[in-house]
């Protein structure tokens, strides 16, 4: 007899689905605490909150919001291509940048005839995307959670579509020298389209030389997001910049309204927000450099960061994690990713930083005892 199973595709059967950090709401019914109890340093949100421009933007907005948004996201694109010095042709908007993610896959990939690449430790959302279009991801070794792009371009064969590059990545924190990626970009044949995701890009001071990449025309599409430096993650906006032709498929694969009223608005006050982003980039410096300074000096392995979080080598992280959780902490466990040793904290503000410095290390000696209980 046929099965509701049956009738579902493969690649939704197998996918095993991913795992955001835990809303604060959620902790506060479990823990019974009050959700000012909590604070989250598990998805890298940012800790100033939203720019105070598009708080504005959305208020004003507010009163359209019985209206579809302009489908087009025409003047959002418009102030994009203005920041980024492009043409309104090169940008696509996103229900964050997740949605350029999704839309490369419907442009590109022939489920169960192309692949796509990636590096081992990169972003999970393209291996999860993978699945779910049914198309195998082929990861090459990230030796010291670097990527290895002579690997990866190596391992570009006939049926490579579209190759992840992630820098800064998600969760290791590493980026990629400049140079490096402007040799690989410019190696990389013309059957496969290189998705450079530069979600953390403006976490740093020198980035590569991307857009010029886009301006050349080469098979390269870049993710960014607001969700990030512009701390609007609640609104899900983000976008691609690519060279027309490519932007133009992609337009093609969106929904008509995949962009909100509200989104749209902040977006675009958010961009010009410079006194937000500035205070962001020192707050994210300076809460990095203390966090990675205390595991240092308190023995641990981290992964020296170029995003807004850090990644720690705790021993057991599903059991600090739950440690953590009792006291009101949520950091991000990150045994999905292979890493079950280690948890990743996101840069949150300079008071949070202090908290947290003051009881981690009573939580993982709490964790290391309940792990070696004869020794305690
Ligand atoms: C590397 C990377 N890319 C993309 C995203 C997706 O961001 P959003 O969909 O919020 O724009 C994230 C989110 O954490 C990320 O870490």
């Amino acid at each position: 007899m046929t099965t509701l199973e049956d009738l579902v595709n493969p690649g939704i059967r197998s996918l095993t689905p991913y795992e955001p950090g835990k809303p604060i709401e959620e902790l506060a019914r479990e823990q019974g605490l009050a959700p000012e109890e909590i604070c989250k340093l598990a998805s890298n949100e940012n800790p100033l909150g939203p720019s105070p421009l598009a708080l504005r933007a959305i208020r004003e907005a507010l009163p359209q919001v019985h209206l579809y948004p302009d489908g087009a996201g025409r003047l959002l694109r418009e102030a994009i291509a203005r920041h980024h010095d492009l043409s309104v042709e090169n940008v696509v908007l996103g229900n964050g940048s997740n949605e350029i993610i999704e839309l490369l896959f419907h442009v590109f990939v022939l489920p169960r005839s192309h692949e796509i690449l990636c590096s081992r430790h990169a972003f999970a959302v393209y291996r999860l995307m993978a699945q779910l279009f049914d198309t195998p991801c082929r990861e090459t070794p990230d030796p010291e959670f670097r990527h290895d792009l002579v690997a990866m371009r190596k391992a570009i064969g006939p049926n490579t579509r579209l190759i992840f590059v992630t820098s800064p990545n998600n969760p290791t924190g590493t980026r990629i020298p400049n140079h490096e990626l402007k040799a690989f970009i410019e190696a990389v044949p013309r059957h496969a389209v290189v998705a450079l995701d530069e979600a953390y890009v403006d976490f740093l001071d020198d980035p590569p030389p991307s857009l010029s990449w886009v301006r050349e025309g080469r098979n390269v599409v870049l993710l960014r997001t607001f969700s990030k430096m512009q701390g609007l993650a609640g609104l899900r906006i983000g976008y691609g910049l690519a060279p027309a032709p490519i932007a133009s498929w992609l337009q093609r694969a969106r929904q008509p309204f995949n962009t909100n009223l509200l989104a749209q608005a902040a977006a675009i006050a958010a961009l010009e927000d410079r006194d937000h982003t500035e205070k962001t980039r020192r707050i994210v410096g300076a809460g990095r450099a203390r966090l990675e300074e205390s595991f240092g000096q308190q023995g641990l392995e981290f992964v020296p960061s170029s995003g807004n979080f850090v990644m720690v080598r705790v021993g057991d992280g599903d059991a600090l994690f739950h440690c953590l959780l009792r006291r009101g902490w949520i950091v991000r466990p990150l045994r999905s990713y292979g890493l079950a040793e280690w948890v990743r904290v996101s840069v949150g503000t300079p008071e949070e930083v202090t908290e947290f410095l003051e009881i981690f290390p009573a939580a993982l000696s709490e964790t290391r005892r309940a792990l070696a209980p004869s020794e305690a």
